[in-house]
């Protein structure tokens, strides 16, 4: 766990991080059976207020295993959620009544009559009372003494979403378009994803005497940093966390990546001024000023908070000149490493002249996203490129698409899997799982579209794998488990190429997302080869996969794409037809997949631009993970 002083001056909320999300639930865990047990001493009854999402998994895992070895028990626990979708049954697989039983009830001995979760089915006459009851219900217990938070990419707590007053208590609400867009892949589509929803109030979650906010992974940064360090507002319902007397927030690394402390340390102590610190101030500093590098002076440090850099590192035209070097040593149109070039200063090296190199992409679409334009140029620059598909991404296709490729395939005459297929999709309810039959159709359809994505890149067919990882076939959506036979399927590929560079995805993400699961095995099965000779002269690149780019401090190379490039992207992209505006919205005015990923490459243009680099059309990011020798360093 970190501790940085001087981070009191901006953080108006207690925040602990650890170094990934079991640590941390680890430790709250224990805090949780401590206060159960103190009750159980003293004959007491124990009120645990309950949350539901991908978050809270991990902690309840950890309750199980304590239940399991450690003889925790929970009989004199009664437990409340926070809420429940509404208009669905609790047997819906989406229900929080199903997930709750699913996720810990089922495994541990909680008494059934002291679990107490909002009804989402009741008629719409009766929320009203059916809420009051549940408040009721809550203060004859004696209050919640603890409650569990995750938080949704809207700053929702529980399903408060922007808007929710500081008073308000348990009631029906309309979900943001965003958390619906969130729940969509769980849902199979938005258009499943229930409008309304039974929420606790925040005012009934400030009642709890303890509470604790769990937020792991990158994509929760930007919402953690503004309920931690602004003024609390109505847009943001858990910023009114703020005002609790006993409240912590329980963070990742990566959740907590954008807090002051993390983001520019040197305005909250006195940091070591390493180069890579220094060459995320100095670049800071110049896109705040809206300076270019070079033109930085002595006064533009003192008056921004780096005095110390300056003194110690400076003069300013010196320091400028060093990072205004490094930044540009991470460009290369040679993503490969350029043959017969002196290779000192680039992020690649020159030999061997024609690299194996191997892309994966744990969902097809990811690799074209984040590295269309890059891959282009890895095939032509002669290089042997193989992309493997780690999961299928069956889950992702909407059953119109379905319908829509096998209506295709009998009118052409096809076999009989399409009338099988469209008997299906005819029978299946709106809430049914899809049979192994129609998972491997949608599956079917992904790789078709990620084949006719990378001939726009040029990459041959027969370059092409698709490992289907057994986790995500036996999985759902924010639940996948993985385990053996993926690791292994994994290290027999990177086995089978021994590549000179890989291209990888997803470790700083969500815990429970598909990158964040496929990173987990890659991590496993390179660890297992590290004695392998190919190893040592194995360059390891990350590329991003949440819509986002690398900060400019990160990145160790940069591809600049040409005009023609972008839009041959585009095109790779568009190939995608099940995926198109399925994705999560970052900004809405761009509601297409390409539209973003291509927006987000001229977004890091324009910041090389304002750095006073060279100003290119769009460049895409990657940075260097480091083999872990023992641990894991990056
Ligand atoms: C839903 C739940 C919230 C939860 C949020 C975040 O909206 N109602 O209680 O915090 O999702 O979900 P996740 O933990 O999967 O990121």
């Amino acid at each position: 766990m970190s501790d940085r002083s001087g981070q009191e001056l901006y953080e108006r909320i207690p925040v602990k991080v650890f170094d990934d999300a079991q640590a941390a639930v680890c430790e709250v865990a224990k805090e949780i059976a401590a206060a159960i047990r103190l009750r159980q001493n003293e004959d007491k009854p124990f009120v645990l207020g309950l949350a539901t999402g991908s978050t809270p998994v991990p902690l309840y895992r950890e309750l199980i295993r304590m239940h399991r070895e450690e003889g925790l028990r929970f009989a004199n626990v009664t437990t409340f959620n926070l809420d429940e979708y509404f208009g669905i049954d609790g047997r819906h697989p989406e229900s929080y009544h199903r997930f709750m039983r699913e996720q810990l009830f089922d495994h541990i001995d909680l008494p059934e009559s002291q679990i107490n979760i909002p009804q989402g089915a009741v008629a719409r006459d009766e929320v009203f009372e059916a809420c009051q009851a549940y408040e009721e219900k809550i203060l004859a217990c004696g209050g919640i003494d603890v409650q569990i938070l995750g938080i949704g990419r809207t700053g929702h707590i529980g399903f408060n979403e922007p808007g929710s007053g500081p008073s308000s208590r348990t009631r029906l609400v309309t979900l943001d378009r965003l958390t619906r867009q969130d729940a969509a892949r769980d849902f199979q589509g938005e258009h499943n994803v229930p409008r309304y929803a039974v929420t606790m109030g925040v005012e009934t979650i400030m009642d709890a005497r303890k509470v604790y906010l769990l937020a792991w992974g990158r994509s929760k940064a930007e919402v953690v940093k503004a309920a931690v360090e602004d003024a609390p507002v109505e847009s943001l319902p858990a910023s009114f966390l703020q005002e609790h007397l006993n409240v912590s927030f329980v963070l990742d690394t990566a959740s907590a990546s954008e807090l002051i402390r993390y983001k520019c340390p040197w305005l909250v102590g006195f940091p070591e001024w390493t180069p890579e610190l220094a060459r995320e101030s100095v670049t800071h500093l110049s896109l705040k000023l809206g300076k270019p590098l070079l033109k930085l002076v002595d006064k533009d440090y003192q008056e921004n908070g780096l005095s110390e850099l300056v003194t110690e590192k400076g003069p300013a035209y010196g320091l400028n000149i060093r990072v205004f070097n490094e930044v540009q040593h991470t460009i290369t149109g040679w993503p490969g490493g350029k043959p017969d070039a002196d290779d000192t200063y680039r992020p690649e090296r020159a030999l061997p002249a024609r690299k194996r190199v191997l892309v994966l992409s744990p969902e097809p679409q990811d690799d074209v996203l984040s590295m269309a334009a890059t891959l282009s140029r890895l095939v032509a620059h002669g290089h042997e490129v193989t992309v493997a598909y780690l999961t299928s991404g069956n889950l992702g296709v909407p059953d119109e698409e379905a319908n829509w490729a096998a209506d295709l395939m009998q009118e052409a005459g096809g076999a009989s899997i399409a009338s099988e297929v469209l008997d299906e999709l005819d029978a299946k309810g709106a809430f049914s799982e899809d049979s192994e039959k129609l998972r491997r159709f949608k599956s079917y359809i992904r790789r078709n579209e990620a084949r006719a994505s990378l001939e726009m890149c040029s990459l041959p067919k027969g370059c092409i794998r698709f490992l289907d990882l057994p986790f995500y076939e036996n999985g759902r959506y924010r639940r996948f488990e993985t385990g053996e036979s993926d690791v292994a399927a994994t290290r027999t590929l990177l086995q089978e190429i021994r590549p000179h560079q890989v291209f990888v995805t997803g470790e700083a993400a969500d815990p429970s997302s598909v990158q964040a699961k496929c990173f987990s095995v890659f991590e496993d099965a390179i660890r297992g080869l590290s004695v392998e000779p190919w190893i040592d002269d194995c360059y390891v690149w990350l590329y991003r996969s949440d819509g986002r780019e690398w900060e400019i401090h990160q990145v160790e190379m940069s591809v600049p794409c040409s005009p023609d490039e972008v839009k041959a992207k585009a095109q790779a992209i568009y190939q995608h037809r099940s995926q198109r505006s399925q994705l999560p919205v970052m900004n809405p005015e761009q509601s297409e997949a390409w539209e973003q990923a291509i927006e987000c490459n001229r977004e890091t243009a324009a910041l090389y631009d304002r750095l006073g680099l060279a100003e290119y059309e769009a460049i895409e990011c990657f940075v260097r993970w480091k083999m872990p020798s023992k641990g894991i360093e990056k």
